[in-house]
Order: C-alpha cells, then structure tokens, then sequence
C-alpha cells in the first residue's frame, strides 16, 4: 500500500472558487525543472513558464527572442518539477498574432510537448481571433493587458499603461472580451491600483496583478526579482523576500578561496 499523500492539483476551475471565495492567488514563474520543485513544494498556486525567461535566462534585454521551441524546453522542465501547482506557458512573441491557425498549432505543440495546463498571450481586441481558435481546442487561455513587454517597441518604454482615459477605457473593454471570449484568468501589468480592482470587481474570471496594487484577486512576480537574484531590477512593485545574489556570491567567493588555498577538498571530503 502507497502511504505517498495525495496531492490535488489546482485547476482553472480551482481558480474560479478562489476567486469566489475571495482567497487570494499566489503565482510565480519558474522556468527549469529544481526551482520549479521548490516553488511548488513551497505551496504556490500557478507557476507560469514566462517568455521573461528571455530575459532571465537567456540574457536578452527583451521578451522578443525566444522560441516555441525554448518556451517548450523551459515548460516540459517545469512540468516534470511540479505536483499540485498548474502551469501556465507563454505563447512567445510571433507564434499567435495576426494569424490564429498559427496560434492554435503553437499552443498545441506547448500542451502535447510540455505537459502543461494551459497557454497565456498578450494583447485584447487584436488577438481576440487567436483566444478564441485556441479555445476551441480546450485549451486554458490567460489573457494579459496593461503593460505587454511584447509590444516594447510599440510602447517606446516600460513606464505604469493606462494611466490616461483613452487607454484605460480600452483596456476595460479589452478584459470584457477576454472574459466573454472565454479566458479562465487575466493579468494585468503595471497599470494603476484602482483601474486594476475595478476590472477585478467587474469580470467573474480572477484577476491577477502584478505592479497592478492590492485589489485584484492574486498577484504575480518574476521568481529571480523576487528571490533578489537580480539586482538591477528595481520597479517600486518588486518585493525582495531574499537576497541571493549575496548569497551565491557569498557562497562561490568562499568555494574559489577554498580551492585556491587548498582548504578543500579536506581528508573527510575524498575516498
Ligand atoms: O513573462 C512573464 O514573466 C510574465 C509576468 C511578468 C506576468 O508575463
């Protein structure tokens, strides 16, 4: 007889009675197979294999590089390293806009190739076409709007979206189409609090936030910005909850001065 316990897995529909019940949503990414354990032993709800893996483990200065196949590579890793979170994969820069045959063939090859549960995009009215060929394959969609690092070289910078009228009215509308198009969650990047809680109050779907304040239904950060791991990235959102790039610093100096002065390997660390 197995004594392993019984890990029920979050769902979408787990989501949605969170939601309901007003219990918040913690969701992190994770982009390889050891932290994407961690993060799921340590109780998180959704692990999203970001494209911010451009950036963080590639080393581009933009989400705009990376390919279905790395965002797969990145996925299947993070499947194998997670029991109870679901997992959300980007669609990466390319592989659904403009041409939503296109899309529905990226995210199948991100589901049947990875193991995950469902796909994330960005954008609203303009890709609406896309959210809905992909739904109709059963595959989860998370739609994404205000800031969509996408779309950098549209926007010009990565200042707070919507703080004008025009853009916070479409952005209001932007999550009604989603929404009604069938999305199961939306996040919403870098715009102002009080824009963010209205659309969580006025969608049924869970709102997650992130640089979006206190009002939506769960909130999202970038794993290495959080673990301090970076530290150039400094936006007033980003919480620091450790320090390890002084940390694994710490630890290599000392590993380099151990070598170097013949400290290790000692006689209790060799056959
Ligand atoms: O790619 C990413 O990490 C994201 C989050 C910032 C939401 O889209």
């Amino acid at each position: 007889m197995s004594v392993a316990k019984e890990v029920k897995r979050v769902t979408t529909r787990t989501l949605q009675e969170m939601k309901q019940k007003g219990e918040r949503i913690a969701m992190l990414t994770a982009y390889d197979f050891s932290l994407a354990r961690l993060v799921d032993t340590a109780g998180i709800d959704v692990i999203l294999v970001g494209d911010s893996a451009s950036n963080v483990m590639a080393g581009h200065e933009t989400t705009l590089p990376i390919t279905l196949d790395q965002m797969i590579y990145h996925a299947s890793s993070v499947v194998r390293g997670c029991g109870r979170a679901l997992v959300v994969v980007d669609l990466p820069f390319g592989t659904y806009q403009g041409n939503s045959k296109g899309a529905l063939n990226s995210a199948i090859r991100i589901m049947k190739e990875s193991g995950a549960h469902a796909v994330k995009l960005e954008g609203g009215a303009e890709v609406l076409d896309s959210v809905e060929r992909i739904l109709t394959a059963g595959i989860p969609v998370m739609g994404h709007l205000g800031l969509t690092p996408q779309s950098i070289y549209k926007f010009g910078t990565y200042v707070v979206r919507a703080k004008e009228q025009e853009e916070a009215e479409r952005l209001r509308r932007d999550a009604k189409l989603l929404e009604e198009a069938g999305c199961f969650a939306l996040v919403l990047e870098k715009i102002p609090a009080a824009l963010a809680a209205e659309v969580a109050r006025s969608v049924r779907i869970p709102v997650i936030g992130i640089g979006a304040g206190g009002g939506v239904d769960g909130q999202v950060l970038v794993l290495h910005d959080m673990l301090g791991i970076n530290k150039e990235f400094n936006p007033r959102f980003l919480r620091r909850y450790a320090d390890l790039h002084g940390v694994i610093t710490e630890a290599v100096s000392g590993y380099v001065r151990d070598v170097r002065s013949r400290d290790f390997p000692n006689a209790e660390e060799q056959y």
